[in-house]
């Protein structure tokens, strides 16, 4: 090789080092976190499907629990929110709406916002076996009769004496309730906590 070839070569291989042939100059950019942009898959282990409670029922679940400004109204399964919302709307409740799913909790926070009601209202992203719901006044369900069959003993004894207990369309077994009404060919059961529990009904 002559003396201005090596020349050459060596000056070429001095300017691939001068502009980096550091192997990070050359990494690619990370990735965009797409993942979070895809909003999260339905969930599959919902104990209860979501249907809604008809508005006309809602507003007997209410009537019959004689709900008012001093109450702390829980929903369990709160499912679009309409339950707490429409005690915040009509009476000023105060109102805690819990659901397992994500979507629901989204649409409920939504409906809140529409209705104006979200000083009054919250929506928790919760498991109803895991949530603490002890100072609730007033407390609704629409589940099943295997869930609320599993909530009655918590009720029974979590929950304050005198605070109403209202079911759309499920029953408790054997704790009687105070009034059954049918409202469109749609039953609400109405209990409330007693003073004394009795045994045999945990
Ligand atoms: C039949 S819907 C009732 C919705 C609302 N309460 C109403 O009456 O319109 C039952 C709701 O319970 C929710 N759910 C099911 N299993 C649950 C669980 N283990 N913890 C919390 N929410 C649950 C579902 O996502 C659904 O929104």
């Amino acid at each position: 090789m002559n003396r201005r070839l090596a020349c050459l070569i060596a000056v070429g291989l001095g300017s691939l080092a001068l502009v980096g042939c550091q192997p990070t100059a050359f990494e690619p950019e990370p990735a965009p976190d797409i993942a979070a942009d895809i909003p999260a898959p339905p969930r599959t282990d919902l104990d209860v499907p979501y249907v809604a409670t008809p508005m006309e029922v809602v507003d007997e679940m209410l009537r019959v629990a004689n709900v008012g400004p001093d109450d702390l109204l829980y929903d369990l399964g709160s499912g679009d929110g309409r339950i707490v919302i429409a005690a915040a709307e009509q009476f000023g409740t105060r109102g805690i709406g819990i659901d397992i799913d994500p979507e629901r909790i989204e649409e409920a926070n939504a409906n809140a916002e529409a209705a104006g009601v979200t000083e009054l209202v919250e929506f928790r992203e919760q498991d109803i076996f895991d949530a603490d719901f002890s100072d609730a006044t007033v407390v609704t369900l629409y589940l099943l009769s295997s869930i609320n069959l599993r909530l009655k003993p918590r009720l029974l004894q979590e929950l304050e004496p005198g605070t109403r207990v209202v079911s759309h369309a499920f029953s408790m077994g054997d704790w009687e309730p105070e009034a059954v009404i049918d409202v469109d060919g749609r039953t609400v059961y109405f209990w409330t906590i007693p003073e004394e529990v009795p045994p045999e009904l945990l």
